[in-house]
C-alpha cells in the first residue's frame, strides 16, 4: 500500500468556512476548504494503471464542492471527498491484464465515471461516483478504461493538452447534440451557415470553436476582455456581457437582444451554448432564433429556470440538457485537440501547493484563462518539448 499527498474536501472543512463567514455564501475563501491530505492508495489490479500525475486543469466543480452550493457533495460521500476529474500523467505500471498501455505511456483522463447502458454517464468520477478518488494527487490508480493516450503530437503544449480532458468531452458532446437536433428541424439544404452563441467559460469556448471550424458564426459573450480577444483571433465575435449589465435587469435584455439582431441581420441565434444559467438564461432565451436550441450542462449560477412556453412553442425552440460524453465519444473528443481546440490558458500555471489559491482566483472569476496546475516537478523526457 503507497501512501502519496492528495487533496481533499471534508465536511469539517466546509463548516468551519461557513462558521468563519457566518454562513455568507459569497465571503467563503475556498482555499481554506480544500485541503492537502495523505491518500492511501489500492493495490494495483489486473485491470489497473498506477500513473504520476504531471498536470491537471481546474475545474468548476471543485468550487461546487468546496462551497456546497448545489449540493453538499462531500457530505453525500461520506464526509470526505478527493477531486480532480481533469488530469494528464505518466503511466508508471500496468495490471497484468492491461493491453492498451505501457509504462512510460503519457496518458490523459475522462471523468465518464458509470456509463449507462448507452454510454451516457449515470455519474461523475471523483464528484458523485461512489467511491471515486480524484486525481488533484502526486499519483493515482485508476482502472484502464477511464484512460486514452495523450496526443502529445496535436501541435497544443502540455498545459494546453492539460487544459482539454474534462471540458473538449463536454463541448463535444454539447455540440454534436445541438447540431443535431437543429438539423432535424431545419436542414442543411434549408440553410448551412447557422449563428451560434455561447457565454463566458471554458467549455463554450471549445463549443464555439467547434462551432466556427464547421464554418458556422461564432459569438463569445463574456466579461473577461482577455478571454474574448483570444477568440476573437480564431474569428469568433466578442460581445461584452458586461456592456449588458450581467442582465440584471429587462432594459439589459432588451438591448441584448437588440445587439444579436443588429449582428444576425435580425435573423438571432440558432444554438446558444449556456452552462450558467441564472440572468444568463434569459438572455439566451430572448436571443434565440426560430427553431432555435439551447444546450447546457452546467448551473453555475442558478439551477432551476423559467421560461415563456408559449413562446417557445410558437417559436420552435429546443431547450436541451446534457451531462458529459460517452466513453466511446472522449475518443474523437481528443482527435480534435489543436485542429480544431486551442484553449486559452490562465497566464499563471500553478504550482501544486498553490492548489487552494488556484480554486478561490477561480471562484473570484479573475483568471485570464483555464487554470492549470503543474503536479509534478520533474517532467519524463517524452514532454519536455511541449513545456513552453
Ligand atoms: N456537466 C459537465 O460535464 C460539465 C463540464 C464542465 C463544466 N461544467 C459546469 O459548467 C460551468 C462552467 O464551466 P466552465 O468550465 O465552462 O467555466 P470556467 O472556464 O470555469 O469559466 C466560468 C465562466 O463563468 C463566467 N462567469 C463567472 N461569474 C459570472 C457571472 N456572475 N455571470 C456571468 N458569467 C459569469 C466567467 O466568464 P466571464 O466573466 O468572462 O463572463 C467565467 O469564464 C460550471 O458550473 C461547471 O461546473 C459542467
Amino acid at each position: 500500500m503507497r501512501t502519496v499527498k492528495a487533496y481533499s474536501i471534508s465536511t469539517e472543512s466546509i463548516q468551519k468556512e461557513r462558521d468563519r463567514v457566518g454562513g455568507d455564501p459569497s465571503k467563503v475563501d475556498v482555499s481554506r476548504v480544500i485541503e492537502l491530505d495523505d491518500l492511501e492508495l489500492r493495490e494495483l489490479g489486473p485491470s489497473d494503471v498506477h500513473m504520476r500525475i504531471l498536470a491537471a486543469s481546474a475545474e468548476h466543480n471543485v468550487d461546487h464542492a468546496a462551497t456546497a452550493d448545489t449540493v453538499n457533495i462531500a457530505e453525500a460521500r461520506g464526509g470526505k471527498m478527493f477531486p480532480g476529474n481533469s488530469a494528464l500523467g505518466e503511466v508508471l505500471a500496468v495490471g497484468d491484464r492491461v493491453t492498451r498501455f505501457a509504462p512510460g505511456d503519457i496518458v490523459i483522463t475522462h471523468c465518464n465515471g458509470d456509463p449507462d447502458a448507452y454510454g451516457y454517464p449515470l455519474r461523475i468520477w471523483a464528484y458523485d461516483q461512489p467511491d471515486s478518488l480524484g486525481w488533484y494527487g502526486e499519483e493515482a490508480v485508476v482502472g484502464d478504461w477511464q484512460l486514452l493516450k495523450a496526443p502529445l503530437d496535436c501541435g497544443l503544449n502540455l498545459w494546453e493538452i492539460a487544459a482539454l480532458p474534462l471540458r473538449a468531452p463536454t463541448a463535444y458532446h454539447m455540440w454534436r447534440r445541438a447540431i443535431g437536433i437543429y438539423r432535424v428541424k431545419v436542414t442543411r439544404e434549408q440553410r448551412a451557415t447557422v449563428n451560434v452563441l455561447g457565454f463566458g467559460g471554458g467549455v463554450s469556448e471549445l463549443f464555439l470553436m467547434l462551432a466556427k471550424s464547421e464554418g458556422h458564426n461564432a459569438f463569445f459573450c463574456a466579461g473577461s476582455p482577455a478571454r474574448r480577444e483570444a477568440l476573437e483571433k480564431l474569428g469568433i465575435e466578442g460581445i461584452d456581457q458586461k456592456a449588458f449589465n450581467r442582465f440584471a435587469g429587462k432594459d439589459d435584455l432588451k438591448a441584448f437582444s437588440k445587439e444579436v439582431k443588429q449582428r444576425t441581420d435580425g435573423e438571432g441565434m440558432h444554438i446558444v451554448c449556456d452552462m450558467l444559467r441564472g440572468p444568463v438564461f434569459a438572455a439566451g432565451f430572448a436571443a434565440a432564433a426560430r427553431q432555435g436550441v439551447n444546450v447546457s450542462s452546467g448551473w453555475q449560477l442558478a439551477q432551476a429556470v423559467d421560461y415563456n412556453t408559449t413562446i417557445a412553442s410558437v417559436k420552435q425552440l429546443t431547450l436541451d440538457h446534457t451531462h458529459y460524453e460517452t466513453i466511446v465519444g472522449c475518443a474523437p473528443a481528443t482527435e480534435l485537440y489543436g485542429r480544431v481546440f486551442k484553449p486559452t490558458i490562465h497566464h499563471e500555471v500553478y504550482d501544486f501547493h498553490d492548489l487552494p489559491r488556484c480554486f478561490q482566483e477561480m471562484y473570484e472569476n479573475i483568471q485570464t484563462g483555464i487554470p492549470i496546475l503543474r503536479v509534478a516537478k520533474d517532467m519524463p523526457a517524452s514532454v519536455q518539448k511541449l513545456i513552453p
